[in-house]
């Protein structure tokens, strides 16, 4: 895991967004693992006004609500459009966001699960992290081995959200996520996170045991795996010297 430690949330967004900008000019047709949430919006300004050429990149969420439409003000394909498609030059036929409102969720998961091995599997994956250490909707107690399907929301989630709908009860129950297993598969994960709220979540997933009770631990198996986040985030890491001192001290060819 490579733990980068940055002063404020903007600068770790700046240093994530610096990641993926690199990523989509390495290689145009890049498939990216996206997500929502408050933490990447800075991360989306950062690669709106880098002016890259989305034209060949595929997209895949991470998760989406269950029961509200695309065009549900707060569902995660409004999210999408409004902070970051609607201004680069993204093929919507290369976007794919998990439909909330199939009728056969089995099957819609599986298929979303198809698409992302046809496209020749995610390039990179953008994360935040629940105040529970959820990945996705990954919620404690989620299978490391889970693949997109049906979850159900915990109150602290719901409560976590409450924000976006006005009060926590009108937060949908269920939504469909890509399963941990979905997201060790990825060739890269780039974990996002900010404020004294995550810094519980961010010690267990990078210094506890692998434990299903923090999903985000199992990035402790992924090849490649890194954390950005800013000082609160990281206030409770035990390492957190040492990180930095990696950080600085990188050898010049890896800089
Ligand atoms: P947040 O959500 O960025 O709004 O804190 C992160 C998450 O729940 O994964």
């Amino acid at each position: 895991m490579e733990i980068i430690i940055q002063p404020d949330p903007e600068a770790a967004a700046k240093k994530a967004a610096h990641i993926f900008a690199q990523t989509i000019r390495s290689n145009p047709k890049a498939v990216l693992g996206l997500a929502t949430g408050s933490t990447p919006l800075p991360l989306y300004r950062e690669l709106v006004a880098a002016k890259l050429d989305w034209s060949a990149i595929t997209t895949f969420n991470l998760d989406e609500y269950t029961g509200i439409g695309p065009g549900h003000p707060q569902s995660y394909h409004s999210f999408m459009r409004e902070h970051l498609f609607q201004h680069v030059n993204i093929d919507p036929a290369r976007i794919h966001i998990p439909d909330g409102l199939t009728l056969d969720t089995e099957a819609s998961c599986r298929q979303y699960e198809e698409k992302i091995r046809n496209a020749g599997g995610i390039d990179l994956q953008l994360l935040g992290i629940g105040s529970d250490g959820h990945i996705g909707f990954n919620e404690p107690t989620s299978s490391l081995a889970s693949r997109t399907r049906i979850k159900t929301l915990t109150e602290r989630t719901r409560r976590d959200n409450a924000r976006f709908f006005g009060s926590a009860q009108e937060v949908p129950l269920h939504v469909i996520t890509m399963g941990i297993g979905t997201i060790l598969d990825t060739r890269r994960v780039l974990l996002l996170a900010s404020g004294e709220g995550k810094a519980d979540a961010i010690a267990g997933a990078v210094e506890g045991p692998i434990t299903a009770m923090n999903p985000a631990s199992a990035l402790q198996l992924h090849e490649r795996a890194v954390f950005c986040l800013d000082e609160a985030a990281a206030s409770k890491l035990q390492r957190i010297d040492y990180y930095k001192w990696v950080y600085n001290n990188k050898p010049t060819w890896q800089q």
